[in-house]
């Protein structure tokens, strides 16, 4: 086994790779892959180790791609680290967003079998590998058929995002002729928040820079500019993260969801105020597929990078001014539509 610090020109790392190779996980049965870690210390690592193996009611995924989000950039800053989520002494692997082949199924799990191309939400902040590698094991009620209509790269995309924007939209409930305002929406949860929320019937309109007007009114949604109307819309989601700004859009008694679970703003006027924690969800995320494969749903990439290349990745995600996500390359198939 072994290791080695990714150091960037954007980022003058000093990874811990003592701490590093103590922590990897030797669970190899005859194949290593390569996996890119981190010790929250603004470092990124990576690795040789051996593949994971599943459990019971697991899939083991052969990764083609893997999408970057901004919770795998939080995490390598270590802000989870420091919040207590993740022990701090933990080295953690990155990635919640896979799109590849099955390469192997634990006991119990009936309904997928090897060779069998799927998308999947790795879910959970504190596992040792993650979906930025060459394999990653995940609860078989995780994965869905992956799309026909986009290769690996785009597939990639689709998960978290996806999935956190129907599960934010379950939590508001039926419309019933009521108004939405998604803010941050020509983001990556804000975007597939537009078409999913029209198509749910509710009147919604998308809070966005000025570059994103044409982007937001083709998702069927109207455009506001970054200043919203005060107490005007029934309910909003904030993927923005603005906070009291976005509650004061609020009428009084509405419905405010945001992304940040520990930090939302305080209630007022008998709003109410939660926060969605997206969750693996394999038949939600195969009506997703669906929709992709219908053309109701788009997906978008900014572009590709090798895995080995992850810095540079998070590096492009953090300079900003790119629509859609960055995509880990992972395997030859990353451009194969299955
Ligand atoms: N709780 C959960 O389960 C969960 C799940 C997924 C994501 N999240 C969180 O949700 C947040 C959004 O994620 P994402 O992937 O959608 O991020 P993203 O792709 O970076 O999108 C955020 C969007 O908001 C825009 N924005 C920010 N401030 C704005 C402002 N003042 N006016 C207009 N637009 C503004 C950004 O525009 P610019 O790029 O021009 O700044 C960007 O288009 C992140 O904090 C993420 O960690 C939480």
């Amino acid at each position: 086994m072994g290791s080695y610090a990714l150091q960037g020109a954007y980022f003058p790392i000093e990874s811990d790779i003592d701490t590093v190779e103590r922590q990897l996980p030797s669970t190899s049965k005859g194949k290593d892959m390569q996996a890119i870690v981190t010790t929250g210390d603004n470092d990124l690592t990576l690795a040789e180790l051996g593949v994971p193996v599943p459990g019971p009611q697991e899939v083991r995924i052969a990764v083609d791609a893997a999408a970057v989000n901004p919770v795998d950039v939080q995490t390598r800053r270590g802000i989870y680290h420091q919040l207590g989520w993740i022990d701090r002494s933990r080295v953690v692997g990155l990635g919640w967003d896979v799109a590849g082949r099955i390469d192997a199924v634990g006991d119990g799990v009936g309904t997928w079998s090897p060779g069998t191309y799927v998308v999947a939400l790795h879910d959970g902040l504190d596992s040792p590998t993650a979906a930025y590698a060459g394999y990653v094991v995940v609860p078989e009620s995780a994965i869905a058929a992956a799309p026909t209509s986009t290769d690996a790269v785009g597939a990639a995309t689709l998960p978290l995002n996806a999935l956190t924007a129907m599960q934010a939209l379950d939590m508001l409930g039926e419309p019933d002729g009521r108004t939405l305002l998604v803010t941050g929406a020509a983001g990556g949860v804000g975007g597939f928040a537009l078409p999913l929320a029209a198509r749910r019937g509710w009147a919604v309109s998308g809070l966005a820079r000025g570059e994103d007007e044409e982007f937001v009114r083709a998702s069927g949604a109207l455009f506001v500019s970054t200043t919203p109307p005060a107490r005007t819309f029934d309910a909003v989601f904030d993927t923005a993260a603005l906070g009291a700004q976005a509650l004061d859009a609020i009428r009084d008694g509405g419905r405010y969801v945001g992304v940040i679970p520990s930090s939302g703003p305080p209630a007022v006027r008998g709003v109410e105020v939660t926060a969605v924690v997206v969750h693996h969800d394999g038949e939600g995320l195969a009506e997703l597929v669906r929709l992709v494969d219908e053309g109701m749903l788009a997906v978008r990439t900014a572009g590709t990078f090798p895995l080995e290349k992850a810095l540079d990745a998070h590096a492009a995600f953090e300079r900003g001014g790119t629509r859609g996500r960055w995509v880990l390359t992972v395997s030859e198939n990353a451009r194969s539509i299955p």
